[in-house]
């Protein structure tokens, strides 16, 4: 089994090994770095994992290395470790808006490097995550990318680094906006008149299954939607309202400007 480590122990990385411990992957072949030890305490306990704050002889022997902390920290991470990586491991970045170009400045230009963009939902086995390699990347290093991802969720290779852009506004934001959308939901549901248990039981159960349905239907989203609106329904009132106020067009905007953040993430990180 190769052996992974995650520099930086935070929410995200936390979200991929949970959902590797679940998945069956060893917890002594997982290492991850963080620098307070409450942080490196809480990694111990929650997943049996080792713990340290010593990147660099974390990764002297590690096949694969995640990079997992914030973006404005990622150049000083990775210069300090480029020195310290084995010669054939695959180094992962989960950052948004850290390019190719510029971890290869920082980690050397002999290194294999995989961008990945996964969410938060990993935890739960449900993840979905983007990924784009460099040229120094082996179809091996891929498998084992591949093996992790495909372990926490749903996992694709795109085409273009540009892509990552897109994937960042789609999926890596993305469950915040349905959280947003829930949260809305069940507030209304409440001022309604239920429990705020029942109207957050109803409405997280309406988002799965909503969601189950778009996953294995051969029918679009768009022909779905059209199997539950009855002509001068409550459905179709309520829809007519989103039309009417611009919902699609607030999206659209949402997810430009997220876009557009990665992209300037992208100038304010590089060299
Ligand atoms: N959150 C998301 O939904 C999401 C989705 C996709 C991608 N990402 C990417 O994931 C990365 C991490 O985000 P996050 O939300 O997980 O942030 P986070 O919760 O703040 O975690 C950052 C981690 O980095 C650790 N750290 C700080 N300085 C370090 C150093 N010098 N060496 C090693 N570790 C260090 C922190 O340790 P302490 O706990 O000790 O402070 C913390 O464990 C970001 O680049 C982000 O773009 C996040």
């Amino acid at each position: 089994m190769s052996s992974i480590v995650f520099i930086g122990g935070g929410n995200m990385a936390s979200c991929i090994v949970g959902g590797m411990i679940a998945r069956g992957f060893e917890a002594e072949d997982i290492t991850a770095t963080a620098p307070s030890e409450s942080s490196q305490e809480r990694l111990k306990s929650r997943f049996g994992i080792s713990a340290t704050d010593d990147n660099r002889s974390a990764v002297a022997h590690a096949d694969i290395v995640v990079l997992a902390v914030k973006p404005q920290i990622m150049r000083k991470v990775a210069m300090d470790l480029a020195s310290a990586l084995k010669a054939d491991a695959v180094v992962i970045s989960v950052a948004a808006g850290i390019s190719i170009n510029s971890l290869q400045l920082w980690l050397g230009n002999s290194t294999a490097i995989v961008r990945a963009m996964p969410n938060t939902p990993s935890l739960v086995l449900s993840g979905a995550t983007g990924l784009f390699a460099n040229e120094l990347t082996s179809q091996s290093h891929k498998d084992s990318v591949d093996q992790i991802f495909n372990a926490v969720g749903y996992c694709c290779w795109v085409e273009s680094e540009e892509q990552i852009n897109a994937v960042i506004a789609v999926s890596g934001s993305g469950p915040a906006y349905f959280f947003r959308i829930l949260e809305i939901m069940q507030a209304v549901g409440q001022e309604l008149g239920l429990s705020e248990e029942i109207a957050r039981n109803l409405v997280s159960q309406t988002a799965l299954g909503a969601a189950q349905m778009a996953k294995v239907s051969d029918s679009s989203p768009a022909q779905l939607r059209q199997e539950v609106t009855s002509p001068g329904g409550t459905t179709e009132r309520a829809l007519s309202t989103f039309q009417q106020d611009g919902l699609e067009a607030i999206f659209r905007r949402a997810m430009t400007s997220a876009s557009q953040r990665a992209e300037e993430m992208s100038k304010d990180f590089s060299d």
